[in-house]
């Protein structure tokens, strides 16, 4: 452990080297070149931007039922709000694809082996009922169950859930959970077949919750209400991206909404990808945006060449739950800002940070697993533990949650438009990126986001120094002020010592005072390895959150 701190300027030569060519100059502060317009920056975003997925099988544990809701849940939703945030809510993922409607049933109830394997999950009313406990205008998707073959299912659920859940809180339906993995029979790795089938259905849904609706609210629903595709970037023989989607006419009718891609970069769904699952791994942008760009882009490009919006429609860093010690620790909140931006960078209208529980059948040699005698083993990717279980310990907010506030306070505003911002030379690219946001054409926020690993025994804290003296210097009249994310060190497991401006969030509650920094007369803004800042170039925009 490092006794006495390191002045920045011999922290920033070290990781410069000698010959700064690009450092400002005798600060060693780098300088950011930042447009001042939003010329060439992203499509405009709004606050529900930074949404989630929730596995449905545990939507008790998470969230509770109508009449004794989780409040630890609420809390944090509410915290989000708080900060300018209103996050959408899917009830998805692979458990969505057993799910069954039963008028006569009351909260969802899940069907399970003793190892705690979902067959199915069987919901009454009371579900969509439970849906009017989260914030004011909360909106959802309503997912529909595509596995089981069966159109009365995946229609009573439709009908049911505008029937039951509030009027006008249903955005969007969902028909089945990444198609890429179902049983091959199915479709027999035909492209046409799938989109056959998914039209067929979904006319006749439509159908039937225009009926339901009746005429005036089916014209306020629209006509283009569907997510389409779903799928997740495995090769599996069933092509149902949106790149071999649109071409094959899946929006011929004029009813896709969005369309929707699965992101998961990293993996503890087997051995040989587990090991790969490191902090060091999952915080390098350098990789992140490869994946980004190879993996998911193409098929965002096809729906934005088609005029549509695309979304990131349930992600997380380490599918099949997670990787202890890496996705429960502050790591982890770095890299939802990181993902976060590099997906609104590249238009997408929406991310859906996933949440939920260890499932058994999705692999037989995954590192997690449910706990003794089948009861959840929530998601160490979650950011919070819902409930106290055997497996993961008691219910608590874990470090990730900060980092919803954080990008609850970037997307505050509506029509928030960004860009990347390049990385100086000399600072190191797998480990650094810089945002700008532009609100009526006006620079208005920067995210930084340093996010090279740094432990108790590192022998340097990794700090940047960054001189944004062009764009804030009280002399020139213009002031800059930033809110800090940060932890002891990067593998920080505990929520009460991770802190926003501050403050952090136990047991969903602020505890701590409002630490806004100004931006000194030097114009420089230090981050240190593992932290991330947004400056605000406004100072009402300071205030969110604050009270
Ligand atoms: C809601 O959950 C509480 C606590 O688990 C339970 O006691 C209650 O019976 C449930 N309410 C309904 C209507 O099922
Ligand atoms: C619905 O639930 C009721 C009560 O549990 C049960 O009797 C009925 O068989 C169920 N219906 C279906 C279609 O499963
Ligand atoms: C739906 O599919 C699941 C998984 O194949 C199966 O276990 C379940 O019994 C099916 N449910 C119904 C009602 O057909
Ligand atoms: C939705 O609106 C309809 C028509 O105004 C009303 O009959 C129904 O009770 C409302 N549903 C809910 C869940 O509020
Ligand atoms: C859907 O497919 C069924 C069976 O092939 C067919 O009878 C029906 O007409 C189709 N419906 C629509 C709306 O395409
Ligand atoms: C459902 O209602 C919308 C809005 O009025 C309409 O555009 C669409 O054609 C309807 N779909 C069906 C299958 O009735
Ligand atoms: C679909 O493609 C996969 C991967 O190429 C192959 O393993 C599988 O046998 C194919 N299924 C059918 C029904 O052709
Ligand atoms: C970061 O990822 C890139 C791309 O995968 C790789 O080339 C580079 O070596 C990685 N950097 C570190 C420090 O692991
Ligand atoms: C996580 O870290 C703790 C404390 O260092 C250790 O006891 C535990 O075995 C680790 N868990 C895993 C799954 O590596
Ligand atoms: C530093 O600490 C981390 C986390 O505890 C550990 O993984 C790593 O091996 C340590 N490095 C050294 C050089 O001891
Ligand atoms: C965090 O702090 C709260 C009180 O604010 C305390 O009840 C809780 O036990 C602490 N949690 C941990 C994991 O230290
Ligand atoms: C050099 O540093 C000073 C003081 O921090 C600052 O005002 C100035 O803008 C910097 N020069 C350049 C070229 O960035």
């Amino acid at each position: 452990m490092r006794s006495a701190p390191i002045p920045a300027l011999l922290l920033t030569a070290r990781l410069i080297g000698a010959q700064p060519t690009h450092a400002a100059n005798h600060t060693g502060a780098f300088c950011l070149e930042i447009p001042k317009t939003a010329s060439g920056a992203s499509i405009e975003h709004d606050p529900s931007f930074a949404s989630f997925s929730f596995e449905p099988a545990f939507w008790v544990e998470f969230f509770g039922n109508s009449s004794t809701p989780n409040q630890l849940a609420f809390n944090l939703l509410n915290r989000i709000v708080d900060h300018g945030g209103q996050p959408t809510i899917r009830p998805g993922g692979i458990t969505m694809d057993s799910m069954i409607f039963n008028v006569s049933a009351g909260d969802p109830v899940r069907t399970t082996n003793l190892k705690g394997g979902v067959y199915r999950t069987t919901v009454g009313p009371a579900y969509y009922e439970s849906w009017s406990n989260f914030p004011d205008g909360t909106k959802f998707v309503s997912t529909l169950n595509f596995g089981n073959d069966s159109l009365d299912i995946a229609r009573d659920m439709a009908v049911a859930s505008v029937k039951y859940a509030s009027n006008d809180s249903i955005s969007f339906f969902e028909l089945g959970n990444e198609p890429t993995n179902y049983p091959s029979s199915r479709w027999k790795n035909s492209t046409r077949a799938y989109v056959q089938e998914w039209q067929n259905w979904t006319a006749q849904i439509d159908a039937a919750v225009n009926s339901t609706l009746g005429n005036d609210a089916a014209l306020d629903f629209g006509r283009e209400r569907w997510w389409a595709s779903s799928a997740t970037t495995d090769q599996s023989g069933l092509e149902v991206r949106p790149a071999a989607l649109i071409p094959a006419g899946i929006d011929s009718n004029n009813q896709v909404a969005d369309y929707s891609i699965h992101s998961y970069p990293f993996s503890t769904c087997d051995p040989a990808r587990a090991v790969l699952a490191t902090t060091q791994n999952i915080l390098n942008q350098t990789e992140l945006e490869r994946y980004a760009d190879e993996e998911i882009y193409p098929s965002a490009k096809a729906a934005l060449d088609a005029g549509s919006r695309w979304i990131i429609g349930e992600f997380n860093s380490i599918s099949c739950s997670g990787n202890p010690n890496v996705s429960d620790t502050f790591a982890q909140a770095l890299w939802v800002i990181q993902s976060e931006l590099i997906y609104a960078a590249r238009n997408a209208s929406a991310v859906y940070l996933h949440q939920g529980a260890a499932l058994v059948f999705q692999s037989s040699q995954q590192v997690n697993s449910a706990g003794q005698d089948g009861s959840p083993g929530y998601s160490t990717y979650d950011m919070f533990y819902p409930r106290d279980s055997d497996k993961r310990g008691p219910a608590r907010v874990l470090p990730s949650f900060s980092s919803q506030l954080f990008m609850a306070e970037a997307f505050a505003m509506p029509n928030t438009r960004i860009r990347q911002i390049e990385t100086p030379l000399g600072v190191d690219k797998d480990y650094f990126s810089a945002y700008a946001f532009y609100a009526k054409n006006k620079l208005n926020k920067l995210a930084i986001v340093n996010s090279k690993p740094y432990y108790a025994n590192s022998t340097s804290d990794f700090s940047v120094a960054l001189d944004i003296s062009s764009y804030a210097h009280p002399k020139k009249g213009t002031r800059a002020w930033l809110k800090r994310l940060t932890a002891p060190h990067v593998d920080e497991g505990n929520a009460n010592r991770t802190t926003w401006a501050g403050q952090s969030f136990p047991q969903g509650n602020v505890v701590g005072d409002l630490a806004v920094e100004e931006v000194g007369h030097d114009g420089i803004v230090h981050v240190r390895g593992s932290e991330a800042v947004l400056v605000f170039f406004n100072k009402r925009d300071v205030s969110m959150g604050a009270c």
